[in-house]
This record gives C-alpha cells, sequence and structure tokens, in this order.
C-alpha cells in the first residue's frame, strides 16, 4: 500500500473515461489499495482511480467507519434531490454547492469480482456520485454555471472561510 500523488485539475488524465475492469487481481487488489491509503492521508470520503491516474472503473469510499470498494459501479436507482457543498481533492482550496440525488442504488463488484449492491443517502450518497463521476472523467465544476460559484476554503490568502473546509467533505 502507498500515498501516491493525487492528480490534480490540468491533468488530462483527470478527463478520461475509465475502463471496465475484466482482470480481479493483484494489480487490481493493489490499487484499491492505494486508494483507500491515499484517501485516508489526504484526508477524503472517496477517491477514484482517474485521480491516481489510472483509467479504470475502480474507486473507494469511506463514511462513517465503513470503506466500500466499488468495481464497475453504476446507479441503478435515485430518489430526490439534495444541494450541498461539495469538494474534490484534486481541486484542492474549492468548495462549491452542488445539486445531487438524495438517494442512489448502485450495482458493482467487489475486489473479486462478485457483484454487490449499495445504497446510500447524505454524505455517502453524495460521495458515491462525485466519484462515479470522476469514473467518466466529470468534476463537479462541470455542474457549476459559473468559476464565480466555487468558495476559496483553507489557509490560502485570507482563509475566513476555513471552518467551512472541515464541514465540506473532499472525495
Ligand atoms: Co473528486
Amino acid at each position: 500500500m502507498s500515498v501516491l500523488p493525487i492528480v490534480t485539475l490540468g491533468d488530462p488524465r483527470l478527463r478520461l473515461k475509465g475502463q471496465e475492469v475484466d482482470s480481479f487481481a493483484k494489480y487490481l487488489h493493489e490499487l484499491l489499495d492505494d486508494l483507500t491509503e491515499t484517501m485516508r492521508d489526504a484526508p477524503g470520503v472517496g477517491l477514484a482511480a482517474p485521480q491516481l491516474g489510472v483509467a479504470l472503473r475502480a474507486c473507494v469510499v469511506e463514511v462513517g467507519g465503513n470503506l466500500h470498494e466499488l468495481v464497475n459501479p453504476r446507479i441503478v436507482r435515485s430518489s430526490g434531490d439534495d444541494r450541498d457543498l461539495e469538494g474534490c481533492l484534486s481541486l484542492p482550496g474549492f468548495v462549491a454547492y452542488v445539486t445531487r440525488r438524495e438517494k442512489v442504488w448502485l450495482a458493482a463488484q467487489n475486489r473479486h469480482g462478485r457483484k454487490i449492491k449499495l445504497a446510500g443517502s447524505g454524505l455517502l450518497g453524495r460521495a458515491m456520485q462525485h466519484e462515479l463521476d470522476h469514473l467518466e472523467g466529470k468534476l463537479y465544476i462541470d455542474y457549476l454555471d459559473s468559476m464565480d460559484e466555487l468558495i476559496p476554503v483553507g489557509a490560502g490568502e485570507g482563509g475566513e472561510a476555513g471552518s467551512e473546509e472541515l464541514a465540506t467533505p473532499l472525495a
């Protein structure tokens, strides 16, 4: 397991569409382990393979102490709408309000290729949708009408929104 550098906005690898995983062996297991370790080190609530420069449909989500490894995930059902702040480890220093589905149901595979199902709402549901977007080369800023909607956070100039950063999950 390794903490690896996270690809950031401007790197074309972030925009590649992930390929379907068809080998559930050592390479995938090491990728999933690296995703988890890098996500926890950041820290964040999710991380997708394209954020490590790997164009495969694999990601991890960890909310409330529950780690989910999702391979070839797809949304099979969704309900409601939920608008909340969201941030991305590939766009450090900013968050924005994004409208997502309130609840989603996924079908995916685990690291051994077995079919799994996962439903999530609130933060888990948001993180799942955020990671699935990464597998399509999509970022949350794609939902914004203008980059003016980005809210700066952290210890940059001013840093007045620092408390918001703590409350906003990054994935
Ligand atoms: Co992200």
